[in-house]
Parts: C-alpha cells; sequence; structure tokens
C-alpha cells in the first residue's frame, strides 16, 4: 500500500466525530501515527482510536478542550511524549453559534474566540516548538471566512476570517523553515454541526451547484494531499471545497 506519510505522527484537534474523526482515519491509512483531541465523545473518541488500532496504525485520543490553554499545551507535549515528534498539526476544532448580532452574548463570543481563534493560536504556537522541515499546519477555516449568505452568522465568519489571515502570516513566518501553512475552507459537511437533513438543509442544497452536501471524507482527502510531501510548494493558502455554492 502507498503510504507517503509513513514515519509521520500527526495531531487532530476536535477528531472525536465529524470532519475531525474523517481526517484521523485518512491521515493513518496514509501511514501517520495519529492523536487526536475532544472534550466530551469519549465512547467516540475511543471507538475510534480502537477502528485505527484494528488496522494496525496507533492512534491515541486525549481529552483537551481547545478554550483551555493548558489543555491544549499538555496534548502536544503528550503526543511528542508517546510518540517521539511531530510533524503535522491539523486545527479542525470549531464550535458554530448562530444568533444576529443584537442577540448574540459576550459569553457565546468568548466561547467563538476561544475555541475558533485562541485554541488554533495556541496548538500552533506549542506545535511549532517540536516541527522540523516538512512539517505541516493545516487549518479547518470556512467558505463563511468570506461568504456569509445567512442571517446571525457574523461571529462564525469573524473567527473564520481571523483563520484564512493567520494562514497567511504563518506561511511567511514559517516558510524558510521548510514548515506550509494552509487553509482549507468547506462548505456545508454533513455532520452533527450541519446535518444534511438539518434546518437550513433544503435552502442550502440548491445553492450548491453539486446538489448535495459534502461528505467529511472529502474534507479528509484535501487534508491527505496537503499533508502529503507532493504540497512541499503550496502554502498560505486558502482552498475551497464546498460543491460549488461560491461559484
Ligand atoms: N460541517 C460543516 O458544514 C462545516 C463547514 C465549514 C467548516 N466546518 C468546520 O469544520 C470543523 C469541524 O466541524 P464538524 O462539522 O466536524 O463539527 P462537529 O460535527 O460538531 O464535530 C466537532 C468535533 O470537534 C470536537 N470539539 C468541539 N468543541 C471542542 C473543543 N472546545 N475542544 C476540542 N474539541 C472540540 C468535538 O468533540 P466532542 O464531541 O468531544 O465535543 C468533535 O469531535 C470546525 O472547525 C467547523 O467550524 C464545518
Amino acid at each position: 500500500m502507498n503510504q507517503p506519510l509513513i514515519d509521520k505522527v500527526a495531531l487532530v484537534t476536535g477528531g472525536s466525530r465529524g470532519i475531525g474523526a474523517a481526517i484521523a482515519k485518512r491521515l493513518a491509512q496514509e501511514g501517520a501515527v495519529v492523536a487526536f483531541t475532544y472534550t466530551s465523545s469519549s465512547q467516540k473518541a475511543e471507538d475510534l482510536a480502537q477502528a485505527i488500532q484494528a488496522t494496525g496504525g496507533q492512534a491515541l485520543a486525549i481529552r483537551a478542550d481547545s478554550a483551555d490553554v493548558e489543555a491544549v499545551k499538555n496534548a502536544i507535549a503528550q503526543t511528542v511524549k508517546t510518540f517521539g515528534r511531530l510533524d503535522i498539526l491539523v486545527n479542525n476544532a470549531g464550535v458554530a453559534a448562530l444568533a444576529p448580532i443584537d442577540q448574540f452574548s459576550l459569553d457565546e463570543f468568548d466561547r467563538l474566540i476561544a475555541v475558533n481563534i485562541k485554541g488554533v493560536f495556541v496548538a500552533t504556537q506549542e506545535a511549532l516548538r517540536h516541527m522540523g522541515k516538512g512539517g505541516r499546519i493545516i487549518m479547518i477555516g470556512s467558505i463563511n471566512s468570506d461568504v456569509v449568505p445567512f442571517v446571525g452568522g457574523s461571529v462564525y465568519a469573524l473567527t473564520k476570517g481571523a483563520i484564512a489571515s493567520f494562514t497567511r502570516g504563518l506561511a511567511r513566518d514559517l516558510g524558510e523553515r521548510g514548515i506550509t501553512v494552509n487553509n482549507i475552507q468547506p462548505g456545508p459537511i454533513d455532520t452533527d454541526m450541519n446535518p444534511a437533513d438539518g434546518a437550513f438543509a433544503e435552502q442550502l442544497k440548491k445553492a450548491i451547484a453539486i446538489g448535495r452536501y459534502g461528505q467529511a471524507d472529502e474534507i479528509a482527502d484535501m487534508v491527505a494531499y496537503l499533508a502529503s510531501p507532493g504540497a512541499a510548494f503550496v502554502t498560505g493558502a486558502s482552498l475551497k471545497i464546498d460543491g460549488g455554492i461560491t461559484a
């Protein structure tokens, strides 16, 4: 089997369900040893780690809330202590909350900033202490960085816009170290966060050129590419994978 990520160690934040779980599985199939974080889905995290191990891979599930600075630092430290190195960080953990601006609470604002921005900053800074040439930082942003075709998405869009900007700056900081930084911007993907049979689904499907929601595995395919040695000249990019909803 072709395994371009053999001997690489990856950490995926928010890997127990949805897009993060598909990424963790896919990186393991590519040969990487995979650690991933989660907050509350302990059983799903355990099942995923066992599924990866059952196919001959190595996996480690770590409970770590991305909003908790010390927990994020510990997750990186535990990954490096267990597997000896860190080559790939996928900043996937994210939360959404929708409300028009006059109804958006400061507590919700702080939570979105803490998980979607501060958690990404801390994980990235900490991971970089261990990453050498060939390292990969991969963000899971959103098309809502650039388009917000519904009411109530302003704060979520703000956080994903920050990720796109952070990606560009980091690419400049890290280019000479041979570390690439890229931002995947999914459109509607069928997960618990945005189910294909949820409240917005019919309206969204009409706007998607391909006419359906994306699958988490389709995002994992792009992560596998960006993590691969063949993507060494791709950095600072925000790459949409959205079925043409922004076309
Ligand atoms: N689905 C979409 O349509 C879509 C579109 C564009 C972008 N995205 C982005 O893609 C990423 C993944 O979304 P998803 O749809 O897979 O979401 P999801 O179905 O809600 O899954 C979220 C995952 O992140 C974990 N998580 C949540 N809060 C966390 C925290 N504070 N610290 C650590 N882990 C946490 C969850 O673990 P627990 O269950 O243990 O809490 C779960 O494994 C997010 O950044 C999201 O903004 C999603």
